[in-house]
């Protein structure tokens, strides 16, 4: 079949499977795009200039034969990126040992290194008065710069007030700030001791805080008093106070003041500010064993609590430090813009991590996008000559909303490349990303990647400044990434322009090393469902060119806003309230979160409680338990759900409910009781 027919078939195909994605697709001219980007492509001229560990090997030519080689010999590409890009306190002997099918994942094996050495001591005498970090406060115009010099300050005595408080090599270190300066220095504090991080983003519940705490048993947990965010006052002491009163493993909580206001202060408070002022500025760094983890960052999966996925230090900043260079084409001096939240693993590898391991300058965005008005992106770009931004396409779809003016008012000629991350960048967003924000000037940096994967897996030039970029996909993947599709039997898809479930088929040096304290679980998660291959949950198409497109998740985790939540994790807490007798959350194409949450509930006999009620109760409910980012859009009241004769629940009738388009439901005579299909379509039609 010719090139573009065939690509229309599947793709329509494809948009009649999915709502979401066809909405994402429809909105270009597909086709002619891709014909145009791959002639250009492949004529493209590709250099090697950025990678000096290579300039003596006369066989690499370009970007492409240096892909090969990460391919093919990976041991020769990461082993020389290894020791050139950070300082290892002993060499490692090897450079990876790697078994996918039993989720054994070793990388630069019997090597020491210190992630805090890496990330400030060694920019100090090059750099010490480099602006390491711009601390974007909520009020615009209130912005601090932190050097290296007083960023090495930091981390020494809050390393050492940890030390003096008996945190230990190997602790778990529960951290509950925001994205500010301190939060940083308690990240690369605990690295320095070779203490293990567990970062709770600042928006989580008291009980969610709870649960991460007690799966980590961790015995420290590091917050604030109080933080502001978009006006509003956050009494973060309070949620952790909650929290600490759940988890009796927890022995000492630092406190350190970020605003200037006095908070109820419990027996197991330590003042931070106080210890740190007390403490020596100089501390010593531990070598860790390559192998050891570094930290652990709690997500979601399709089933069961969050998981704490861990990754480990040589291997986990090897890999951040390489994709923050070649992805974003970053270059010396540049201001990096990363405007995610350290509570999530793109705060990690490219608001901390990444840039610190590069000496770069980077932001900590401590605000939202719309406060105090929907031109705070674009002002604090003009205020902070932002050089790189990289942000979530819900940001985007939001302010997209709020016109050009709002943009155009600022001068936003320091930008240079417009990165996104999070879930698929529609069509619309891409082109308003690219021409109103960047003026056509920019490269938009479309990156795919997972808490598990570490870093950046695909996206659109790694350091080849010459290759085009098709409109709404990540498409190339990085070094040492081989990704392959596979159908349902588990076969690999060879021809282009199919989709299937997206595997990656060798190891990174950034993937994750284990779930913390069940690494059954890693293994039948990630290495069951496909033997011998990294299982990434994600559905993609594969354009000519080997250009891979990401059509969303394919098991029963919802993506909000670029957020990560497990159908099961808001079940649990509908079904816990006392009116409920079950419940089945799905997602459904939401115009701003690219997913909202549709929740149906089937309540208990003889409730006599008032409908509006028990909805104010289960979203007030998972605000609590969850986030607030978790509370149902839509929740409908339903007799029944549709369930096959062994009782599961066919999500795919519900997922089409939830997104009116109940046309086409497939097959259902194999329901045990299919007249409840036109039931819920009814009770659907009357909410929305
Ligand atoms: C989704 C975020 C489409 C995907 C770094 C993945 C994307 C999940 C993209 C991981 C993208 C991430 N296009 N979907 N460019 N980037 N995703 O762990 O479903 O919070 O599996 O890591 O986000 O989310 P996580």
């Amino acid at each position: 079949m010719a090139g573009p027919v065939r690509i229309h078939n599947i793709l329509s195909n494809l948009w009649s499977k999915n709502a979401k994605l066809g909405k994402i697709l429809q909105a270009g001219n597909w086709e002619g795009e891709i014909q145009r980007c791959l002639r250009s492509d492949i004529a493209s001229a590709i250099t090697t200039t950025s990678f000096p560990e290579f300039d003596s090997s006369p066989q690499l030519n370009s970007h492409l034969d240096l892909y090969k080689l990460s391919l093919e010999k990976p041991d020769i590409f990461w082993g020389k990126l290894a020791r050139s890009r950070l300082t290892w306190s002993k060499d490692f002997d090897r450079v990876s040992d790697c078994d996918l099918s039993n989720g054994l994942i070793k990388w630069f094996i019997d090597g020491k290194i210190n992630a805090s050495v890496n990330c400030v001591d060694r920019h100090l005498d090059k750099y010490g008065n480099r602006v390491a970090l711009i601390w974007e406060k909520d009020e615009p115009g209130q912005e601090e710069y932190i050097t290296y010099k007083d960023l090495s300050l930091l981390v020494n005595k809050l390393s050492n007030s940890l030390k003096n408080h008996g945190v230990k090599r190997g602790d778990r270190v529960a951290i509950y700030l925001p994205c500010c300066p301190i939060a940083v220095a308690a990240m690369l504090a605990c690295t320095r001791i070779g203490a293990i991080h567990s970062v709770v983003f600042a928006g989580f519940s008291s009980e969610a805080l709870a649960g991460r705490i007690l799966d980590a048993r961790a015995e420290t947990v590091i917050t604030a008093n109080e933080d502001v965010r978009g006006g509003k006052l956050l009494n973060l002491k309070k949620t952790v106070d909650d929290a600490v009163a759940k988890a009796s493993c927890v022995k000492r909580v630092f406190v350190y003041d970020l605003l200037d206001r006095q908070v109820p202060m419990n027996k197991l408070d330590i003042p931070l500010n106080k210890v740190m002022s007390e403490s020596s500025g100089e501390s010593e760094a531990v070598p860790m064993d390559s192998l050891e983890s570094l930290f652990m960052l709690y997500t979601s999966g399709s089933t069961g609590k969050p998981k704490g996925i861990t990754h480990s230090h040589g291997g986990y900043l090897t890999y951040a430090a390489v994709t923050f260079k070649h992805v974003f084409d970053y270059k010396e001096e540049e201001r990096f813009g990363c405007l995610a939240d350290i509570g999530w693993i793109t705060g990690h590898s490219y608001v901390v991590y990444g840039p610190l391991l590069n000496g770069a300058t980077t932001v900590l965005f401590s605000s939202t996008p719309t406060y105090p008005d929907p031109g705070r992106y674009w002002e604090t770009v003009e205020r902070l000559k932002i050089n790189h931004l990289y942000i979530a396409p819900t940001a985007l779809r939001l302010l997209l909303k709020g016109g050009d003016s709002w943009v155009t008012k600022y001068n936003r000629s320091s930008l240079r490349k417009l990165g996104c991350v999070g879930e698929p960048l529609n069509h619309e967003a891409f082109e308003w990303y690219r021409d109103v924000i960047g003026e056509k000037r920019c490269d938009v940096i479309d990156t795919w990647w997972q808490t598990e994967t570490g870093g950046i897996c695909i996206a659109p030039r790694p350091s080849n400044p010459d290759a085009p970029i098709y409109p709404a996909m990540p498409m190339r993947p990085f070094f040492g990434i081989d990704p392959v599709l596979l159908d349902s039997a588990g076969q690999v898809i060879e021809e282009d322009n199919a989709s299937g479930s997206l595997c990656i088929k060798r190891p990174w040096p950034g993937m994750a090393q284990t779930i913390y304290g069940d690494h059954q679980r890693y293994v039948e998660t990630y290495y069951q469902p496909f033997a011998g291959y990294y299982y990434t949950g994600d559905g993609a198409v594969r354009h000519p060119g080997g250009y891979y497109q990401i059509t969303g998740r394919m098991d029963d985790v919802l993506n909000v806003s670029g957020h990560r939540l497990g159908t099961g994790e808001i079940e649990d807490v509908l079904d816990d309230h006392h009116a409920v007798a079950e419940s089945a959350v799905v997602g459904f194409p939401h115009d701003i979160k690219g997913e909202g949450i549709y929740a149906y509930v089937i309540l208990k006999d003889g409730v006599s409680e008032s409908r509006e009620n028990i909805i104010s109760e289960l979203r007030q409910m998972t605000k609590k338990r969850l986030a607030s980012y978790a509370q149902p859009d839509m929740i409908q009241f339903t007799p029944g759900l549709p369930k096959t004769r062994s009782g599961k629940i066919m999500r795919r009738i519900l997922r089409k409910v939830a997104a009116s388009s109940s046309d086409d439901l497939g097959d259902i005579s194999t329901l045990a009781d299919p007249s409840i299909v036109d039931v819920i379509i009814k009770n659907h039609d009357k909410i929305v």
